[in-house]
């Protein structure tokens, strides 16, 4: 009895350092630190995320889902504590709708079966929105991005933080949320919009210190995809371009996403729970599974295809990506 009670201390033991050496290793690859008083709790919250992960990773290998999880730099943190630090809620009052058209895209030829616009140069670098609500400055930034350079063949980096200090007025609220398609409108009455060297990145509201004579793109008006529809969805982003997508991203799988196409059956796709900005580049399928590819913006380090995620495509609007996209004309 007492070999066995030894025996059961040690396995008991082991698997504590094991624990422990993991949470090190976390902790060197993301470079974290904290005060000692923050770290038992962190490593708590690290480790019930862990276990929520190893599960569904489990699950994943017994063929019940079609995306892995990972300890991402968000492993650190609730899921409700996360939500608050990285996703906006989005402006409740729509009804200032502003510039975009309404249009019906089929005018289009057939689309590819498969696009990826990162190919063609369309897209610039993952970046990184950092603890501010401003997602959807980095969707607005990454369409109009694809179409300056589908105009002018030069790619260059957009300035977010010049739509967070000043598309107020159209009712955006900085790093409190806002919407790509009242950017456009922003951008199109101001003139255009600075490079991202010109008008760096803060990650919190400033003053607007916009210069039109620093002008670096510019745009006509913009397009309101018809809501709901992944068909129009797949029309735009097959022959336009990346698109500006608001999504569902509220859950822990998505703050832990690893790889592979998430779709997750908790997720809404109503107009009320968007809580991401984000930008369709592509979409493809992989063993018949449908896929939309997706540039986010919390650096190249989230998940495990350097920054991006693979979406479910015509499985019922998942998580809402065609509930209110758009794009700009250029
Ligand atoms: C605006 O940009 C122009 C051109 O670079 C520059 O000459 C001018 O000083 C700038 N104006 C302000 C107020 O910064």
């Amino acid at each position: 009895m007492k070999v066995l009670i030894l025996a059961l201390c040690v396995t008991y033991v082991a698997s504590r350092d094991t624990t422990s050496l993991k949470w090190n290793e976390w902790k060197n690859t993301h470079g974290k630190s904290y005060a000692s008083h923050e770290e038992m709790k962190r490593q708590l919250i690290w480790e019930k995320n862990l276990r929520v992960v190893t599960q569904h990773n489990y699950e994943y290998d017994e063929g019940l889902h079609t995306y892995t999880m990972a300890m991402t730099k968000f492993a650190d943190l609730e899921n409700d504590e996360f939500n608050t630090m990285y996703l906006a809620s989005m402006p409740a009052d729509r009804k200032n709708e502003l510039v975009c058209k309404k249009q019906t895209i089929d005018k289009f030829a057939q689309n590819p079966t498969t696009v990826d616009w990162r190919t063609q140069g369309y897209v610039t670098p993952v970046k990184n929105q950092l603890q501010c609500g401003s997602c959807w400055a980095f969707s607005a930034t990454g369409s109009l991005e694809g179409q300056h350079f589908a105009k002018t063949k030069k790619l260059v980096s957009l300035s977010e933080q010049q739509l967070i200090d000043c598309s107020t007025k159209q009712g955006d609220l900085g790093c409190g949320g806002g919407y790509p398609d009242w950017a456009f409108a922003y951008i199109n009455q101001v003139g255009g919009i600075e490079s991202e060297t010109n008008y760096p990145y803060e990650a919190k509201n400033d003053v607007c210190r916009f210069n039109v004579s620093e002008v670096a793109a510019t745009l006509t008006g913009c397009v309101d995809i018809t809501p709901d529809s992944e068909t129009q969805l797949e029309k735009a982003v097959g022959s336009i371009g990346p698109v500006s997508v608001l999504i569902d991203a509220s859950h822990i799988s998505f703050q832990l996403y690893g790889s592979g196409i998430y779709y997750e059956q908790q997720c809404s796709s109503s107009p009320a729970s968007l809580d991401h900005g984000v930008l369709a580049v592509g979409y493809g399928a992989d063993n018949g599974q449908e896929y939309w590819m997706v540039k986010n913006s919390w650096g190249e380090g989230w998940g495990k295809l350097g920054g991006y995620i693979k979406m479910a495509k015509n499985k019922n609007n998942n998580c809402g990506i065609a509930t209110q996209a758009s794009y700009p004309i250029v």
